[in-house]
């Protein structure tokens, strides 16, 4: 048994291994020394990379992170097994959506509403990372995000815990399934409360209320911890005063003991030693001690790491060997678990159907498209004639990508022009220049950072855009944000579309030719005057690898768009944060008039989408009006495609409770479900109703409870559903 083992292997271990096999390196390839060149005249990053060599030889390392090819896989691990107990390397690397063939971005996944899609999305990142010799993923982002400012919300799965949870799941499931040869350990992150980063700068502060903790923020890790996630990473940020990484309650109490993880928890990168810079931790063996007193048991790193002192934080009594000992063995389990012991090697022959691949990475970006705006049935275009494609993102391999792509092959990417040349009579502009982000970042190494845009004339690119548009008979406008210019470390101040594209789209709009508006953003961006002057609005997100033939399949029509919001899509960044699941206020009955120069709704609400066929939904009930608490009960509907065409449509059920023991907000989603219906079709979609839905994290009882009360419920395609209906739930 894997215990066993362990637990033997653990009893020959020194401390000096022990603190090794909790220890995770950056590692970016062999170092480059000339001949004879002693240490110290290296630059810093290849001393760096010679100090990791050293530890994997001496049993001082026990993961190593960022390869990501199999002959550097199977070089540091012929090492590692070649020390002197053979104890192999885990390698993990950022597997976020695709490691060749590249999936639309997380954000994109959720808004397909689809956990299968997912599932077998990221099942198919798996196997492609796993041939590589990856074995472990740090995957999938799952941090709720409510303020769009903050450039991580590309990753996750939106504002809502509900839909955040089921996402969760899939993407746990996808990644890590069986924990077979093609799967990947799943590492949710960033526990806990990331995503509430002050101002949605990155890295800031999160001060989150233990009740927006429990019922917003924790719900989609409890769901990835029940999926049977073995790893979980912890944040860098302060939650409530404390740093996560160093946070006994959260990375103890709530992960092991109340949501039951039995795996391995990672830090972030450096978060550990950050434990000193957030002046936590006194210093650095102090970080390492309370850290792993924490519950936190591998330290990711880049260099000199904290846990290196753990022998001595044991001999100064900072921490008990027993501790380091509880660590050891949950890491070790794992890698028994993978089978590294027999199997260390990357490269088992196993061949990859890369263009079934990329199929599977097609149907996901279909199934993610939002249609947010189709006036006056615009599209899809039929026969369109002549078809102007403007904006630079239309025909940017990288961008169409999304952040977080390391092993993608930019030959295979399919742009949002390549897409509509294979069907329709194009030309093309780039346009307006959007300027990139500069910045400087840890991935630097792996992708070169992006330079400085080449000297052009935008003015004279904008002009020929214009009458390229005018001269056409239907213009396809692709605005957006670089993707650099969003994920880690790239927050926004504003939601303006970057450069000059609102400018070039208003002169477009004038010119008197229909235009389609294509979004490829992981934010709601600033879209008020498109809404108001463009009579087609498309959310392509990050569309990935096959995105451009999903963009085209959706413009043509041979796709109905079923993707849906998974966030508010706020008028400007100033409405932000906003949500639809607020509280009901003192004066409910002037919502819409919170702000006296701005509308208070939000552009586009939650879960909104629409379609190019039309759904009716009636009979909305439940089983027996009335329910006791701690009782499950179902609510039905009928949903019926009014419309000419076979499409998808996102059945969603919201509740409300009326009064209780807390306020609650005025809806939140308990259920959905993705179906396809043929013109004229109806059918009846059936959801629990009970405990699981209707309980909440009560601040006045510090427990979860329900509530005897009455509970409304709405059935719809959005979170302004209309269709209502009512359960009484009894005491
Ligand atoms: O996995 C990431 C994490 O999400 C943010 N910091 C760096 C880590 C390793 O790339």
């Amino acid at each position: 048994p894997v215990a066993d083992r362990v637990a033997d292997l653990l009893s020959r271990l020194t401390p000096e291994e022990k603190a090794g096999q909790l220890t995770q390196h950056f590692y970016f390839g062999a170092p480059q020394v000339p001949d004879g060149a002693d240490l110290a005249s290296l630059p810093p990053e290849q001393q760096a990379l010679v100090l990791v060599e050293d530890a994997v030889r001496d049993g001082r390392a026990g993961s190593l992170l960022f390869v990501r090819d199999a002959a550097t896989v199977n070089r540091m691990q012929r090492t590692a097994m070649e020390s002197r107990l053979g104890v192999p390397l885990l390698f993990g690397f950022d597997v976020v959506h695709g490691m060749r063939t590249i999936l639309p971005v997380p954000v994109a996944l959720a808004a397909s509403w689809c956990p299968e899609t997912i599932e077998v999305g990221q099942a198919v990142a798996a196997r492609e990372a796993r041939a590589l010799g990856i074995h472990w993923t740090f995957a999938p982002m799952i941090d709720i995000a409510r303020d769009p400012r903050w450039g991580r919300i590309v990753e996750g799965a939106g504002e809502d815990p509900y839909l955040g949870a089921a996402v969760a799941a899939a993407q746990v499931r996808g990644f890590q399934g069986d924990l077979g040869p093609d799967r990947l350990v799943a590492g949710p992150k960033h526990f806990a409360g990331y995503g509430a980063a002050r101002g949605g700068r990155d890295y800031d502060d999160a001060d989150i209320s233990d009740s927006e903790l429990w019922n917003v923020y924790l719900p989609p890790f409890k769901a990835a911890v029940e999926a049977g996630a073995l790893n979980v990473m912890s944040a860098y940020m302060d939650l409530n005063g404390i740093p996560a990484s160093g946070n006994r309650w959260l990375l103890t109490d709530v992960l092991r003991e109340a949501f039951g993880f039995t795996g391995f928890v990672v830090s972030d990168a450096n978060a550990v030693r950050s434990l000193e810079v957030q002046h936590f931790a006194r210093d650095l063996t102090d970080a390492g001690a309370r850290a792993v007193g924490a519950g936190l048991d591998m330290e990711m790193c880049m260099a000199d790491p904290a846990f290196a002192r753990l022998p001595a934080a044991v001999a100064a009594g900072l921490v008990t060997e027993e501790q380091i000992d509880t660590a050891v063995r949950r890491v070790l389990t794992v890698k028994f678990r993978l089978g590294l012991f027999e199997n260390p090697y990357a490269g088992d022959g196993r061949t990859l159907d890369l263009a079934a691949h990329r199929d599977t990475a097609r149907v996901a970006a279909e199934r993610g498209i939002v249609l947010l705006r189709n006036d006056r049935g615009l599209l899809p275009l039929a026969a369109p004639g002549r078809v102007a494609v403007i904006g630079e993102l239309a025909d940017a391999k990288r961008d169409t990508l999304g952040p977080w792509v390391f092993g993608h092959d930019t030959a295979e990417t399919v742009t949002i022009l390549d897409g509509l040349r294979a069907r329709f009579e194009v030309t093309h502009a780039p346009g307006a220049h959007i300027p990139g982000r500069i910045f400087p970042s840890i991935f630097d190494r792996m992708e070169p950072p992006v330079t400085a845009p080449a000297d052009q004339d935008d003015e004279a690119e904008i002009d020929r855009a214009v009458a390229l548009a005018a001269d056409a008979d239907v213009a396809v406008v692709v605005v957006g944000q670089r993707q650099n210019q969003i994920g880690e470390n790239a927050s926004s101040a504003t939601l303006d579309l970057p450069g000059r594209q609102l400018e070039q789209l208003q002169r477009i709009t004038a010119t008197g030719t229909p235009v389609v508006l294509v979004v490829m953003s992981g934010r709601p961006l600033d879209l008020r005057w498109a809404d108001a002057n463009v009579p087609a609005i498309v959310q392509a997100w990050y569309p990935g690898t096959s995105g451009g033939h999903a963009v085209a399949a959706v413009l043509a029509g041979d796709v109905s768009p079923a993707g849906r919001l998974p966030f508010t899509w706020p008028r400007h960044a100033g409405q932000v944060p906003m949500i639809y699941a607020h509280h009901r206020t003192f004066a409910p009955q002037d919502q819409d008039k919170r702000y006296w120069e701005e509308e208070s709704t939000p552009l586009y609400p939650f879960g909104h989408g629409l379609s190019y066929a039309s759904f009716g939904y009636a009979n909305l009930r439940t089983a027996a009006g009335s329910v006791a608490v701690g009782e499950t009960t179902e609510v039905s509907v009928d949903v019926t495609n009014t419309g000419s065409r076979a499409a998808d449509e996102v059945v969603q059920i919201y509740v409300h409770q009326r009064y209780g023991s807390a306020s609650r907000p005025v809806r939140e989603l308990k259920g959905f479900r993705r179906v396809t219906l043929a013109p004229g079709e109806t059918r009846t979609v059936t959801f629990p109703l009970g405990p699981a839905e209707l309980s909440y994290w009560n601040a006045a009882t510090r427990t979860v409870v329900q509530d005897p009360s009455t509970i409304d419920i709405w059935a719809g395609g959005s979170s302004t559903a209309t269709t209502t209906t009512r359960l009484e739930v009894t005491p």
